[in-house]
Parts: C-alpha cells; sequence; structure tokens
C-alpha cells in the first residue's frame, strides 16, 4: 500500500511539476502587467527600465555579492545607459514570459531557452529568482490597482521555477 502511494505521488510530481497557471490566473496577470508596463505597442520604455533597474538596485544592496554578477553591465553605475539596457533586456524577458502565459508551447520553448542560459552562470542562486519573484509582484502592485497577488504566484513561480531548473 505504502509502495503504491509512493508511485502515485512519484507520477503525480512530474505530471504538476510542470503544471502551469490556470487561464484566469493567465488572463488577470496578462492584463495587470501591460497595465503597468505594456511594452509591446503603446509601452512605456521608461518605466520598464526603470521598474527592471529598481529590482537590481535593491538586489545589488540586500546581496553586495552580485555586483561581481553585473560587472559587465555596469552594476556599480545604475544610472548608466549600459545598466539601464541591461535592466531593459530582463524586463522584456519577462515580458515574453508573461505574454506566452496563453501560450504553452511557446512558454516552455523559452522558459528551456532561459533556464539554458541561465544554467550557465557561475555564481547564480534559486534564491535571487525567487527573490525577483517577490520583488517583481511587489513593484506590480505598487503600479496597479488591485493587483491580484496569487494569480502573479501562481503564473509566474512555475515560470521562475522552471529557468531555475538547471542551476540546482
Ligand atoms: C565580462 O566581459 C569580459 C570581456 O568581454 C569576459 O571575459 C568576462 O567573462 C565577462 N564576465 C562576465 C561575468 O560575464
Ligand atoms: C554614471 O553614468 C552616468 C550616465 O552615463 C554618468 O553621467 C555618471 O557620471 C556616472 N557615474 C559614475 C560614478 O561613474
Amino acid at each position: 500500500m505504502r509502495g503504491l502511494a509512493a508511485v502515485v505521488l512519484a507520477v503525480y510530481g512530474v505530471v504538476t511539476a510542470h503544471a502551469w497557471c490556470t487561464k484566469d490566473d493567465a488572463g488577470t496577470v496578462v492584463r495587470q502587467w501591460s497595465q503597468a508596463f505594456g511594452i509591446g505597442g503603446n509601452g512605456n520604455r521608461e518605466a520598464a527600465i526603470q521598474g527592471g533597474s529598481g529590482f537590481f538596485i535593491q538586489l545589488m544592496r540586500d546581496e553586495p555579492v552580485m555586483r561581481r554578477l553585473f560587472a559587465n553591465v555596469s552594476g556599480d553605475n545604475t544610472t548608466s545607459p549600459v545598466f539601464g539596457a541591461h535592466a531593459l533586456r530582463v524586463i522584456t524577458g519577462l515580458d515574453l514570459c508573461v505574454n506566452a502565459l496563453v501560450d504553452i508551447p511557446v512558454l516552455e520553448k523559452l522558459t528551456s531557452h532561459l533556464a539554458d542560459q541561465h544554467g550557465r552562470r557561475i555564481g547564480l542562486q534559486p534564491r535571487y529568482f525567487d527573490m525577483h519573484l517577490k520583488a517583481s509582484g511587489d513593484g506590480l502592485a505598487e503600479l496597479v490597482d488591485n493587483f491580484n497577488m496569487d494569480a502573479w504566484y501562481n503564473c509566474m513561480g512555475p515560470i521562475f521555477k522552471s529557468i531555475t531548473t538547471l542551476l540546482h
């Protein structure tokens, strides 16, 4: 009996490992994300750069060791255009993930590409991504009325988790 339970749990675990969020939650996240940044179309590039920079400034303050990771993108000068471009790149990557929430095959290709890209970075730790997930949710809550934090975690949690799979 115990053996069967273990097998059932193991199978269940495999099935849910890549469970993405519901269509309802995905719709909410896409709508609220575009309310905050709307990078595509009539997007606000300045808001995106500021939102992205804010996160890294906070991260480097909380984790000084992170400065070394961002040495090549002017991590020591967060007002420089090089750093701003980096922040925009990260927000744009997040934007691609958010919009792929409604197209799971695209989302899976994207997350496996991002996992591959980040898996080769020495010094990256999964908890930095947990911090990013939380910081971006907190940041959006300030930009969007009635921000749905549950939907954010339901949808973005699995994305951030899948990006860090090669870091363990
Ligand atoms: C920074 O750039 C230099 C020269 O292009 C490269 O050798 C180095 O590996 C880079 N460092 C990081 C952390 O990407
Ligand atoms: C940071 O970058 C800005 C914009 O390029 C520049 O004006 C400023 O002097 C730089 N600050 C430092 C400390 O290098």
